[in-house]
């Protein structure tokens, strides 16, 4: 079957579950928010982002992707998203990294006045290489934790290049994307690429922020003994309360069968620490950058490496333990799976629509200082986004009496 049919096949499956995307693709193809406007997203290229670009479309925006992972991306999604009116997608899996910086410019190119971006790469780059572009860019929406992060910085150093939306942060996506859908996609990549059996093993998840707590549920419930570490007191008490054993990586790593990072922090697994590992002991990260585990430095040492499944290579330190190492260390549920399955991606991507409607509407007062900081989303946004999917899902809750509205906003009722 050719490329774009069977990208296309899987694009409309993604959609079964993404109700809300669709029901706001509608509304926008009468009320045409993004007339005339041009929107650049630089998201993984799967499934549900060709939903959501189709969505944007359908509200007259002409739209332009390009990858944010050179391993995460679907030629079959490229091809499909070619053939439609309106969208261009840049991408091929396996892109070396001077391409995957290309294909960017390539999307920037096309001049946007609204992008979207997953990890920062894209507005580092107007930033750094393209600065005259920023005038054009009323604003520009962050996917994800890592992303926000860097905006957060380039914010303080008063080097961002016009505002952005912390999409990230709103509920109705950190909530949801990052704890049930990395739980789910990480375990599920994991399994695709090396087929074990969880239950019994020695499971150690670095990092229990959103992503970290939704694998560690999600291994436990599959029998894994988990182990969390942390660097934060209060999330490594969290941990301990939810009934996880924590401990430093560099004692667990001596007891590991699998080690997931998930912490937007870098070295977080060293060659010094995998020289104290168990023989064979999987490795694999599911945060965004690919650097959570020190894999040049594991290279260095221990050469290229030696494929043993398609995504699992093996790497023998000199005095040490093999090492096998799923996906290069990059985000191994979008390199070894398929992503965040749909349902989920529905929230964020749903996030991401609304709060590109409240940004250009809202373009002149985005600078309230004069000043391109990070924003939030509005929670009117977030609200609508988990009305909408609670009646997708045909969930009806309670409301307020006017009674109980005045009880929550007085002070006057107390002990009867
Ligand atoms: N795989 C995916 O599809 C996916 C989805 C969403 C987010 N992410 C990425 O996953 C990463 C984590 O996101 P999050 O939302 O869970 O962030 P978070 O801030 O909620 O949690 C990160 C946790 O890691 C801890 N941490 C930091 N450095 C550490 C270290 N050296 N050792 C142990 N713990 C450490 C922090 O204290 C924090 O509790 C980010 O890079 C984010 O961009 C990936």
């Amino acid at each position: 079957m050719a490329h774009e049919i069977t990208g296309g096949k899987r694009i409309a499956w993604a959609g079964r579950e993404m109700p809300v995307v669709h029901k706001l693709a509608k509304r926008f193809s009468v009320a045409r928010p993004f007339e005339g406007k041009r929107i650049t997203c630089c998201l993984h290229l799967t499934t549900e982002t060709a939903n959501l670009a189709v969505a944007l479309q359908s509200g007259g925006a002409q739209v332009a992707l390009c990858a944010s992972n050179p391993l995460s991306t679907q030629d079959d999604v490229v091809a499909w998203l070619n053939t439609q009116e309106g969208i261009e997608a840049h991408g091929v899996r396996g892109d070396t990294r001077e391409d995957y910086y290309a294909r960017i410019d390539r999307a920037l190119s096309f001049r946007p006045h609204l992008v979207i971006d997953d990890g920062a790469d894209l507005v580092t780059r107007v930033h750094t290489l393209f600065p005259e572009m920023a005038d054009g860019i009323v604003a520009g929406l962050e996917e994800t934790t890592t992303g926000v992060i860097r905006l957060r910085a380039m914010a303080e150093d008063n080097e961002l290049p016009f505002p952005m939306i912390a999409v990230n942060d709103a509920d109705t996506k950190h909530l949801f994307d990052n704890r049930y859908g990395t739980g789910q996609s990480t375990l599920d990549g994991i399994l695709r690429a090396t087929n074990i059996l969880l239950s019994g093993k020695t499971f150690v998840v670095a990092g229990y922020g959103w992503c970290g707590r939704g694998i560690a549920m999600r291994a436990q419930g599959m029998g894994a003994k988990v182990v969390v570490t942390e660097i934060d007191a209060v999330k490594a008490l969290e941990a301990h309360a939810d009934g996880f054993q924590v401990a430093p990586m560099k004692e667990v790593i001596r007891q590991a069968d699998i080690v997931v990072t998930v912490t937007g922090c870098k070295d977080v697994v060293t060659v010094e620490m995998l020289q104290e590992a168990k023989e064979g002991v999987l490795l694999a990260n599911s945060g965004h950058f690919d650097c959570e585990i020190a894999v040049a430095h594991l290279q260095e040492v221990a050469g290229e490496g030696v494929p043993v499944r398609n995504e699992v290579k093996a790497y023998t330190l000199p005095n040490g333990p093999t090492i096998h190492l799923i996906s290069e260390g990059r985000l191994v549920n979008l390199a070894a799976a398929e992503g965040h399955p749909a349902s989920v991606m529905d929230l964020s991507f749903a996030t991401q629509a609304l709060t590109s409607v409240w940004a250009i509407q809202n373009a002149g007062s985005l600078r309230p200082n004069g000043k391109n900081s990070v924003v939030e989303v509005p929670d009117s946004v977030v609200d609508e986004v988990a009305t909408l999917k609670l009646e997708a899902s045909g969930i009806s809750i309670d409301t307020l009496t006017p009674e109980q509205v005045a009880y929550l906003t007085g002070w006057e009722e107390g002990t009867s």
